[in-house]
């Protein structure tokens, strides 16, 4: 009795402490205590609680799905005292208010418990809100780091927060850091594409919209970053099939994004479902405790991703038994298992720490760093949101943030003898599996998992072909489907309708898909769409070409009769419109690649390829039977304007710089065309010689700016000795004394670098 007098005291103390001031937050040490405070009163199980995560429609009433079954409710928080839930319940995405109803439910059940101590509910919030319905849907990542905007991803990424709280959850698994390699790979789209510079700054500048300065704000959320590491190389391009990256490799290309992730404060990450080099990620103590706790210091949580605890043992074949895969991974780091049916998780570690075989002070520091989110979140304060406090959810000054993410995102891939902007007065035929549906406007994590039911969801939002016939009205819009993606139709009867035309508008691209649904064997865009462009091109008329697509599908067999391409990624909700906007001129494209576009399936090279993968015809002896090495479509960094900017000036204050030097760098920008127009200043550096091979080029700032017609800026950047780095073959950051080249535009500087300066 007298124990649990105390112990009501202390917790009394504990939770009524943080309904004060939210200045004690700020303290991290006050907070820390508090949680020591709590844990050294936790059971066993209501620790284990805390670190296991089940889905939401493991806890519905058989039958009637998104009903919440009392029993199995009951059984999860009291009997097993779980400390998160995830995911959407079904059919798909609720309004705020069910949402809110949903949390209420699971609220009041934990509030029955001793210490009701709140669950963190998480959700695939990856391109705003995306499982709520009404909410703000954006751009896709992919098309986000066509922005080359930080700045407007990350007030983007507000709003998305600002939803997903009104919908009472608290918890985002996003921003995605992969790297993928192969655009082959099925979330491509969910990257920020190749490039290890533009993603560390565009995941920040999410995960700063998502956070703010403080994450326990009414309108903030913690991010879960994702997948650590390695996830997007597999050899096979295969979702969840293996990746070999050696060391030196990983540290230099992949680490950094989520060193930069961890620097800007993000709350949580999320294991790779895949494996490096042989060892699966969830079972790997180096890369989780070693690098990721230890090196990199992350404070935050470890989850893992969906099942993957139990595919250590039924997939990955590294534990014999569950317990196994259990102690394994808990072990490797792990510190929240989404199981996500089920207790397995919870019985065998119940098991492993009762048989001494897991140590105490692992499971504490798991529930530790689970709880000091939870704090921080203000979750023992505010449970549950109110979507009556969110009166801004789905407003029009947010769904016009997502039409400028989308204007800026879209990429003028070419445009031939000045094609567009389009006159609003000519005839145009609009035809081609992705012209008229929202599901290809989304893609994946869309109202669902894989986004089949945007069409039902956003149907007040307009598809491309909808969006042609608001802009220039009915009477000028002629449609004909032209073929689906996977199987041809009336290719000949759309052909008979384009000779009635004045241009041709060619939706081309790729279904909604996501993770091992969307894999393919065959980069290049579907056979009944190359048949439908090549019948089309016989006419000879003027054809734009919109490619609606998550990964560049190759197109080489017909590009070269396409007059314009425009790439509009997966643009979200406002897509359609911001697209048309482009194409009559009423904006001007800004959007710049974030890959390189390959021209062959077999020739995927990166833009920061090395000089062997780079050879032209006159360095293989001037044999023109020689293939070139290197020969994209488009090159990362691509993108057109309806206006010229040109590049004048770059001035670097000195040549040499020593091992504390800066560099300061300017340039000057004009704007030499008749329209205003945004430009990307891209920055890249060149090693001249080091002793491992060095790239040809490497981006290391970019800024976006705006120029009126006739208007100049001056651009400044600042470079340091670290950019000058590489990982070395003892996985050291080093930078060699030599020669370095930088590069903004098509002028270029040398700087040498003299460590003794
Ligand atoms: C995906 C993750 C996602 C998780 C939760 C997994 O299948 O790989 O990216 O966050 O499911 O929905």
């Amino acid at each position: 009795m007298r124990i649990y007098l105390v112990y009501t005291i202390l917790l009394s103390i504990v939770l009524s402490s943080c309904t004060f001031a939210k200045k004690e937050k700020k303290s991290s040490d006050l907070i820390d205590d508090k949680i020591s405070i709590l844990i050294s009163q936790m059971s066993l199980e209501e620790k284990i609680g805390q670190m296991t995560q089940i889905t939401i429609s493991a806890l519905e009433k058989n039958g009637s799905p998104g009903e919440l079954d009392k029993n199995k409710l009951k059984e999860a928080i009291q009997r097993y005292k779980i400390g998160s839930i995830l995911n959407v319940p079904n059919p798909g995405a609720p309004k705020p208010e069910r949402w809110h109803e949903i949390l209420k439910e699971i609220l009041e059940e934990t509030n029955k418990t001793d210490k009701k101590i709140p669950i963190i509910y998480g959700i695939d919030a990856i391109h705003g809100a995306s499982y709520t319905d009404g909410a703000v849907l954006f751009p896709q990542q992919i098309g986000m780091a066509a922005t080359w905007n930080p700045e407007l991803v990350e007030k983007c990424m507000a709003i998305a927060a600002y939803e997903t709280r009104a919908s009472s959850i608290p918890w985002v698994f996003s921003p995605d850091l992969d790297l993928p390699r192969n655009p082959v790979w099925s979330r491509f789209w969910e990257t920020f594409g190749e490039d290890t510079y533009l993603s560390s700054q565009m995941g920040k500048a999410m995960i700063n919209g998502f956070q703010g300065k403080d994450v326990g704000a009414p309108d903030k959320v913690a991010t879960c970053v994702k997948h650590y590491i390695g996830y997007g190389s597999s050899t096979t391009a295969k979702d969840r099939t293996p990746s070999i990256i050696p060391e030196r490799v990983l540290r230099q290309y992949d680490l950094p994004i989520f060193e930069k992730s961890i620097r800007a404060g993000a709350k949580s990450i999320m294991i790779s479902s895949g494996e490096i080099n042989g060892t699966p990620v969830h079972a790997s103590k180096k890369m989780i405790t070693e690098v990721l706790k230890g090196e990199l210091g992350f404070k935050g949580f470890v989850v893992t991703d969906w099942k993957d605890i139990i595919y250590l043992h039924t997939r990955h074949k590294v534990a014999k038994t569950m317990r196994e895969a259990v102690k394994k991974s808990v072990m490797a780091g792990i510190d929240m298992s989404m199981v996500p049916n089920g207790y397995s998780f919870f019985n065998e570690l119940f098991s492993l720490v009762s048989d001494k075989e897991v140590p105490m002070s692992r499971i504490d520091d798991a529930v530790h760093r689970i709880l000091r989110v939870k704090f921080e979140l203000g979750l023992f304060d505010t449970p549950v949101t109110d979507p009556k406090d969110y009166p801004d959810f789905g407003s029009s000054t947010s769904v016009k943030m997502s039409y400028n993410a989308s204007a800026e995102s879209i990429t003028l891939l070419k445009n031939r003898n000045n094609t567009l902007p389009l006159s609003k007065e000519k005839k145009v035929l609009i035809t081609g599996p992705t012209a008229n549906s929202m599901n290809f406007l989304n893609g994946g994590w869309s109202y669902t998992w894989q986004g089949e039911k945007s069409d039902e969801y956003a149907k007040d939002k307009l598809t491309i072909l909808e969006a042609f016939q608001h802009k220039i009205g009915k009477q000028n819009v002629e449609y004909a489907l032209g073929t689906q993606i996977f199987e041809e139709i009336d290719i000949a009867k759309t052909v008979n309708l384009a000779k009635k035309v004045d241009y041709i508008v060619l939706c081309l691209g790729e279904h909604n898909y996501t993770e091992t649904p969307g894999d393919i064997n065959d980069l290049r865009i579907t056979e009944p769409q190359i048949k439908l462009a090549k019948a089309l091109a016989v006419l000879n008329k003027p054809i734009i070409l919109i490619l609606n697509e998550g990964r560049p599908r190759i197109i080489n067999e017909f590009e070269n009769d396409m007059k314009a391409i425009l790439q509009c990624y997966l643009p979200g909700n406002e897509g359609a419109r911001a697209l048309v906007d482009i194409v009559y001129g009423d904006i001007n494209p800004s959007g710049k690649l974030p890959y390189n576009y390959p021209r062959y399936v077999n020739s995927l090279q990166k833009y920061n390829r090395k000089y062997t993968e780079s050879l032209d015809n006159k360095e293989q002896n001037n044999d023109a039977s020689y293939q070139k090495s290197y020969d994209p479509q488009y090159e990362f960094g691509h993108g057109l304007s309806y206006t010229t900017f040109r590049y004048s000036n770059l001035n670097i204050d000195r040549t040499e710089i020593g091992e504390e030097g800066i560099i300061k760098i300017k340039v000057d920008v004009n704007n030499i065309g008749e329209r205003k127009g945004k430009e990307v200043v891209q920055l890249y550096i060149r090693d001249m010689y080091a002793d491992i091979t060095p790239e040809v080029k490497l981006l290391k700032r970019f800024q976006k700016i705006e120029l009126q017609p006739k208007e100049s800026q001056t651009v400044l950047f600042t470079i340091g000795i670290d950019d000058l780095k590489y990982v070395d073959e003892n996985n050291k950051w080093i930078a060699e004394d030599g020669e370095f080249e930088i590069t903004i535009d098509t002028i270029s500087k040398k700087v040498v670098l003299k460590k003794e300066l």
